[in-house]
């Protein structure tokens, strides 16, 4: 069965907690926030805002560190880099709410990632931290939503991951069918583009875990 092609920086992405404490270059670094700030957005408002920090500047890599839940900072601190992402949330000249602000910082955090995917970097996104904390240790104005931190990094080994962690990033990956995603004439009519019957065969063979 002929597999549907996605590009090779998308197939090679996963959320990782094995990361390598290699360093990233401050190239690198910058090329991310690079390929964040060119994303779309709604009204082009750019709501997109983040707070970077590599372990050159330890006191703010910890402040970053010391938002996040117990589980997720056991693997994500060892993570050379770590962004705290923000939404703006009003619109810059009417001040109304940006009702698209989420949508636009996801869409740059997703442009940071494949841009990290495109130098085989890894970056996992964590939506399990105090917000309250990360608003009142950075300062965050009222009208910015603190909304993920990413781990971003070189992928390490996975032997040297606690068990139950090793065992989470080695299961299987899972996704839901195109036909339950994409639909026709009306919400939840599959489109005709797709057949059932060979999307089986197709998304069995294409669970991209091969990279691990
Ligand atoms: C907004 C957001 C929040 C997430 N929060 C966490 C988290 O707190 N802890 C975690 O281990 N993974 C977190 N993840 C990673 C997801 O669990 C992961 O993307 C999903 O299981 C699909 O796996 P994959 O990214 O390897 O394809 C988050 C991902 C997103 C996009």
């Amino acid at each position: 069965m002929k597999e549907i092609m996605i590009h090779d920086i998308i197939k090679n992405r996963y959320s990782t907690r094995a990361f390598s404490e290699k360093t990233i270059g401050k190239e690198r670094i910058l090329s991310l926030f690079e390929a964040a700030r060119w994303s779309p957005s709604s009204r082009n408002e750019q709501p997109w805002r983040f707070i970077a920090a590599t372990k050159e500047d330890q006191a703010t890599f910890n402040k970053i560190a010391g938002i996040l839940n117990p589980t997720n900072l056991m693997w994500a601190s060892k993570a050379p880099l770590l962004i705290l992402t923000i939404a703006k949330l009003n619109i810059n000249s009417t001040d109304q709410i940006n009702r698209h602000a989420y949508h636009d910082l996801g869409l740059a955090i997703a442009n940071l990632t494949f841009q990290a995917s495109s130098f085989d970097l890894y970056v996992h996104q964590i939506g399990g931290f105090d917000q309250q904390k990360a608003r009142e240790k950075f300062k965050i104005p009222a009208n910015y939503d603190p909304v993920t931190v990413l781990a971003v990094g070189y992928k390490g080994n996975l032997e040297l991951l606690p068990e139950n962690l090793r065992i989470r990033e080695l299961s299987e990956r899972k996704r839901k069918d195109l036909s339950d995603i994409v639909f026709s004439e009306k919400f939840g009519k599959t489109t005709n583009l797709i057949d059932n019957k060979k999307l089986e065969l197709i998304i069995n063979e294409n669970n991209y875990t091969q990279s691990r």
